[in-house]
Parts: C-alpha cells; sequence; structure tokens
C-alpha cells in the first residue's frame, strides 16, 4: 500500500441556514486503502461526500486530491480526475438496458465529441466496439450478464447497487465514495458486493471510502473507519477501537433512528 493521500479534507464545513451538517472535518485517505465513515442518521455522512464530490460547495474547508486542491470543482471535472461515488438510493437509468447503463458510464465514450465522428468515424466504432466489451466484462465480473438487456429499472434493489458499482467500474475511477452499499441488499448481495469491493481495491488498485450502517460490512472491509456525530469527527480508529469508545456506542443509542 502506497501510503501517499489520494485524498485529504481540511476543516470541511457545511452549513444549511442555522444546521451546521458538517462541521469542521479533516481527515485524510490514502491510496489503496478502504475507509469506513460511520455515524448515526443525520451526522453529516451524505453531506460530507456531497461537497467531497463536487454536488454542493463547502461553506469553509478545502478538499485536496492528489495534492491538488479542487474544493468547489464540479462533479464532472472530478469524475475526470478519478473522483467518484454513488449514491444512497440507486441512480440508474430506468430506460436504458443494464449494458448500455455501463456504456454510458465509460470515460472513453467516442459520442462524447461531436467531431470525432466526423473526423474519424473508424475510430469511432472500433472505440464504441471496445465500450461494449468492456461494459460486458465488467457485466461478467458483477455476475449481472442474465440481465444485460433487461431495463435498469426493472433490476431489484441489489442488482442496482452492483450497477452503480460497475459505472464506477466503466469510468476507471481511481477514488469511489460509495454511499451505503448495503443499504435495501439482501444478506447473500450484501456478500458478494463485499467481495466485488475487496477484488477492486486488491486486484485493481480502488481506493474507496464508504458510508455503511451494516457493521458487519464495515468490519470486513474497512482498514479504518472514522466516525460522524453531529456534524464532527467523534473518532478515527480501527474496529477495535471504535467498539470500546463509549461515546461511540453513546451517539448511535442517542440517536432514536438507528
Ligand atoms: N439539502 C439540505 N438542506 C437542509 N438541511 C440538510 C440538507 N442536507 C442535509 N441536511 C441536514 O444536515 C444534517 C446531516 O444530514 P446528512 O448528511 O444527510 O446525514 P447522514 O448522511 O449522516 O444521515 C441533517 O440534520 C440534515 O437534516
Ligand atoms: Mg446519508
Amino acid at each position: 500500500m502506497n501510503s501517499s493521500p489520494i485524498l485529504e479534507v481540511q476543516n470541511l464545513s457545511k452549513s444549511y441556514g442555522g444546521v451546521k451538517a458538517v462541521n469542521d472535518v479533516s481527515f485524510s485517505i490514502n491510496r489503496g486503502e478502504i475507509v469506513g465513515l460511520i455515524g448515526p442518521n443525520g451526522a453529516g455522512k451524505t453531506t460530507s461526500f456531497n461537497t467531497i464530490a463536487g454536488a454542493e460547495k463547502p461553506t469553509r474547508g478545502n478538499v485536496f486530491l492528489e495534492g491538488k486542491n479542487v474544493t468547489g470543482r464540479s462533479t464532472e471535472q472530478l469524475y475526470h480526475m478519478g473522483l467518484l461515488r454513488t449514491f444512497q438510493l440507486s441512480q440508474e437509468y430506468p430506460k436504458m438496458t443494464t449494458l448500455e447503463n455501463l456504456m454510458v458510464a465509460c470515460k472513453d465514450q467516442a459520442g462524447e465529441n461531436i467531431f470525432m465522428n466526423w473526423l474519424s468515424p473508424k475510430k469511432v466504432i472500433q472505440r464504441e466496439s471496445k465500450v461494449i466489451e468492456k461494459a460486458n466484462q465488467t457485466l461478467e465480473f458483477l455476475g449481472l450478464g442474465n440481465v444485460s438487456s433487461e431495463l435498469a429499472g426493472n433490476l431489484s434493489g441489489g442488482q442496482k447497487k452492483l450497477l452503480e458499482l460497475g459505472r464506477t467500474m466503466m469510468a476507471d475511477a481511481k477514488l469511489i465514495l460509495l454511499d451505503e452499499p448495503g443499504a435495501g441488499v439482501n444478506p447473500t448481495l450484501m456478500q458478494k458486493i463485499g467481495d466485488m469491493i475487496i477484488d477492486l481495491n486488491q486486484n485493481r488498485g480502488y481506493t474507496f471510502c464508504l458510508i455503511e450502517h451494516d457493521m458487519e460490512l464495515i468490519e470486513r472491509l474497512c482498514h479504518r473507519i472514522i466516525v460522524l456525530a453531529e456534524g464532527r469527527i467523534l473518532q478515527e480508529g480501527s474496529m477495535e477501537e471504535i467498539r470500546n469508545n463509549s461515546k461511540v456506542v453513546d451517539a448511535y443509542f442517542g440517536s432514536a433512528n438507528n
């Protein structure tokens, strides 16, 4: 594991009116790590992802990606720099097939560039078949080959979560922020999503930060855990250290929604 930080978050804050959703949060993620972000509902986990991944501008603070200050850059700019996030609620294109959903996520989509079509149609066709090949390989990796031509809107909740993971694979992301990959997923698929994340991490060099309520999944996957409560970092450490912290236990039991 190379220990240079791929992501550095410095004094990040995000307020909505009087609500300090994220309040002076600083942490870093090293290349090759899987870091868990946990905490009770309303702790500021999703807002942290939103402000890191460009969906919302932070009120204060900075975000560095591979040493470059990327604070306030758009989701799209960050995507081209290798940072991608998935959503707590899956965001597939329901009227497109599973295969097409993967194809449109490909970074090298030739269709993006109309001049390319005009200048070298042959290249476009070559690219297109490469994209299809990559999408098919991704489907195979995810075990979704049998629903390749199914409309994505018809997939089960778990299959949609897998598809989201597949979309990040098509984009050749370096750092992936996963917002509750296990939400609404049955235990068998949960196991599988865990396997995929480990495979992508160990064999393809992906770095992950994941928000998750399922502690078994967190324990299985994460090298390090960050606990958020009321917009602040309560603790950072191993599962063992987190478990032995009474403040963490209080934060969870103090929340009505967990
Ligand atoms: N768009 C928004 N407008 C107003 N308040 C928000 C918005 N998004 C989140 N919040 C508030 O910020 C706090 C943190 O929310 P969130 O980041 O979704 O928490 P978590 O993902 O940890 O459950 C909550 O009090 C929530 O109500
Ligand atoms: Mg959330």
